[in-house]
């Protein structure tokens, strides 16, 4: 098995992040691998923010934990009531990828673009976690009022498709569950 295949098998959601930031060298080795994604006719039509500012993080992880909890979704209350629930895991790192929604694909582009950071960053021994929440939370806003609120501005005609966190671990790296079986067919 090579390196990058390696790193897929390798890649998992981490829930426990150290305080200390990203490294900013391994950050911008992240980012453009995330412009390396494909995309439809080559469009490019995304946007990568990086959220790194404490205050607005914890406002922001506070917003998208009162939606889980006041959601119709009783699995999503559930997780959301546990006691120490952080929709951040604390990670000092939030990384949202927007595409202008006139675009062909870019729901496709943008999480295309975060499969390939969240494997840059497991190459490079640092955690992540998609949270979904940033997604729906500016969907049940409507125009996002929340995020411009909390002065976050995407570029214009773009909405946020694709979050997740990045950190460095503060738990054992864990371990793959068992993969669906019957789940590939070859017609030859
Ligand atoms: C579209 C999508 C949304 C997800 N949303 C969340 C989330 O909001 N919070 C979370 O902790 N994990 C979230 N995850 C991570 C999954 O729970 C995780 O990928 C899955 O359990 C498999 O574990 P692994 O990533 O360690 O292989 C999401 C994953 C995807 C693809």
């Amino acid at each position: 098995m090579n390196d990058t295949i390696g790193t897929i098998l390798k890649r998992r959601s981490i829930r426990a992040y150290q305080e200390r930031q990203v490294d900013e060298r391994a950050l911008q080795e992240i980012l453009l691998a995330g412009q390396f994604a494909p995309t439809a006719m080559g469009q490019q039509p995304w946007h990568f923010t990086v959220l790194q500012n404490p205050d607005l993080l914890e406002k922001l992880q506070i917003a998208c934990k009162s939606l889980f909890l006041n959601s119709d979704n009783a699995a999503l209350r559930e997780v959301a009531s546990r006691e120490g629930y952080h929709v951040f895991y604390h990670a000092s790192t939030l990384l949202i990828v927007s595409g202008d929604s006139k675009a062909i694909t870019p729901l496709q582009d943008c999480v295309l673009a975060m499969e390939n950071m969240l494997l840059a960053a497991a190459s490079l021994g640092i955690g992540s976690c998609w949270v979904h929440s940033v997604v729906l939370l500016h969907d049940s806003n409507g125009e996002g009022d929340v995020f411009s609120n909390l002065g976050l501005e995407f570029p214009e005609g773009h909405i946020p498709y694709a979050a997740a966190v990045l950190g460095y671990s503060a738990m054992p790296w864990p371990e793959a569950g068992p993969r669906k079986s019957g789940t590939v067919s070859f017609v030859r």
